[in-house]
């Protein structure tokens, strides 16, 4: 009896295994591929500690200068490949988006919420990703843009005279634009417990994952449970008065939509997330270069006084409009090289749903693959002389593939106009009404998780005469 059940357990063991290497052998002969060119480093610290230990972007780029544009690495005790082509980037991110799915760190979807967009494939994530377009793109945020001017004069006018860190006062202002395309004007009730929260919340974003009282990760996830509480109050008061909002709150409550509070929780704090410290960050940059060019400052500043003499001479109310910010090519140029030099999300993190070929490679299953937008940005043959601050480079539009500061295909950056539209609007008054200098020495740059420049960049902000 005893003997019969180990035998059959172990024959129908061999049975299996033997199955699996058939099935295996015959499936694919992808195994037979190579991998891509790299060395892989001593498992788990792979070459994790070089990564950590240096500028990021000199690691990439000395690697892509030895192995070419596709190369095999081992960061974070995960093999992986680095992808640094548009062509590459294409693959993985647009035509084979399905074959490779988003992956993050456990505890980072625990703090941001397992429901959350950027986790998603498939019917969830494209149901999601209608309801975030729908609040973000043109038609709807046109009807913001004077509440925006609002919050970024109140910013600027707060700052008057005054020496600040760029960077924290840029996310305290990305976060109130932020709230208002989420709960509109009326939420400004709940804006200072939902910012002591949130700020907490970041806090242990980047902390060990160690949840024992005391611990910032503690702190945190115990933020994240209020943060959650205000929301579900929101969302109470909202259905009590049937509200119907079109801000993006009002997009996730739509009745057909079923989703769960958890699950509009969850995309709330994501979208706050994904919002603000990358807009922050790109102003602080934006504010950096125009302060070391005289020349691009004086044509942005040019540009931006028309628009206001403009008005002036038509008799206007003097607010901003959709129709105005389309009127400023130049200062969208500096935008946009300031995305393509800054390139503050160097890049973005998939993993192989199953074994790829790609250009006679194997990826298998289970790697992670990383398109290295920074790499991308800095190619000479695309942008040549990169390190150069060049607005004049975009008066030709990129080819495809070559720009990628929103990502490009499924999951690319819902935010996108938003964000541009926002950085405009704080640039207009930023100009036409101020002037900068910047405090301290200015040549560092900070990595984590974004490229900043040293300090947060210290700046004194005085009022133009
Ligand atoms: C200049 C500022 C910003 C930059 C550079 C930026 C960049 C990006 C990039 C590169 C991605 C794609 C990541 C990937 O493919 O893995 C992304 C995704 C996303 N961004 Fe932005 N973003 C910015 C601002 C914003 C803003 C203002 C919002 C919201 C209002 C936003 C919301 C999102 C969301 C929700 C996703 C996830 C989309 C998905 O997974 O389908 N972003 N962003
Ligand atoms: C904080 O740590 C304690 C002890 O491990 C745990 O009981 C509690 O649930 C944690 N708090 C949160 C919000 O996770
Ligand atoms: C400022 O930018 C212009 C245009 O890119 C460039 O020609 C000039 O050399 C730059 N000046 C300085 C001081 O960097
Ligand atoms: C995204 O990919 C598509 C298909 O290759 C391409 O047409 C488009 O220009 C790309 N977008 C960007 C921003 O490069």
């Amino acid at each position: 009896m005893e003997f019969n059940f180990m035998f059959y357990s172990f024959a129908s063991f061999f049975l299996i295994f033997l199955f699996r290497c058939l099935f295996k052998f015959f499936k694919s002969n992808s195994r037979e591929l190579p991998l891509p060119p790299g060395t892989l480093g001593w498992p788990y610290i792979g070459e994790t500690f070089q990564l950590y230990s240096q500028n990021p972007n000199v690691f990439f780029a000395s690697k892509q200068k030895r192995y070419g544009s596709v190369f095999k690495t081992h960061i974070l005790g995960c093999p992986c490949v680095m992808i640094s082509s548009p062509e590459a980037a294409k693959f993985v991110l647009v035509t084979r988006a399905h074959l490779f799915k988003p992956t993050f760190p456990a505890s980072k979807e625990r703090m941001l919420g397992k429901q959350a967009i950027f986790f998603h494939q498939g019917e969830y994530h494209a149901k999601l990703r209608k309801l975030v377009l729908r609040a973000f793109m043109p038609e709807a945020i046109k009807s913001i843009v004077s509440d925006i001017e609002s919050i970024a004069k109140d910013s600027l006018q707060s700052l008057e005279g005054r020496e600040i860190t760029t960077f924290l006062e840029m996310k305290t202002y990305t976060f109130n634009v932020a709230l208002l395309s989420i709960f509109g004007k009326d939420e400004v009730l709940y804006r200072e417990d939902l910012k002591r929260c949130y700020y907490i919340l970041e806090k242990g974003y980047n902390s060990m994952p160690i949840n024992l009282p005391g611990t910032l990760f503690n702190k945190s996830m115990k933020a994240r449970k209020e943060l959650a509480q205000i929301l579900a109050k929101i969302l109470s008061t909202r259905r009590q008065m049937k509200l119907d909002c079109n801000d993006l709150l009002g997009s996730f409550m739509g009745d057909k939509e079923g989703l769960t509070d958890e699950q509009i929780a969850d995309n709330i704090i994501g979208v706050i997330f994904a919002a603000r410290d990358t807009t922050a960050s790109v102003l602080t940059w934006i504010i950096k270069y125009l302060g070391e060019n005289l020349s691009v400052l004086q044509a942005v500043t040019n540009e931006q006084e028309a628009i206001v003499r403009g008005k002036e001479k038509c008799g206007e109310e003097q607010t901003l409009t959709w129709a105005d910010t389309r009127k400023m090519p130049i200062t969208s140029r500096v935008i946009q090289e300031t995305l393509r030099v800054a390139s503050i999300l160097s890049f973005t993190f998939r993993e192989a749903v199953q074994d790829v070929e790609y250009e006679g490679y194997l990826i298998p299953k289970g790697w992670k693959v990383l398109p290295l937008f920074r790499n991308i940005h800095h190619n000479p043959e695309i942008f040549p002389d990169p390190e150069k601050f060049d607005p004049s480079r975009f008066e030709a539009a990129p080819k495809p593939n070559t720009f990628l500061p929103f990502g490009n295909g499924t999951h690319s950056c819902p935010g996108n106009e938003l964000a541009k539209l926002e950085i405009m609007v704080l640039l207009h008054h930023l100009t036409t009404k101020y002037r900068w200098s910047m405090v301290g020495a200015n040549s560092g740059i900070q990595y984590g998780p974004f490229a900043l420049p040293q300090n947060g960049l210290p700046i004194r902000l005085t009022r133009k005469p």
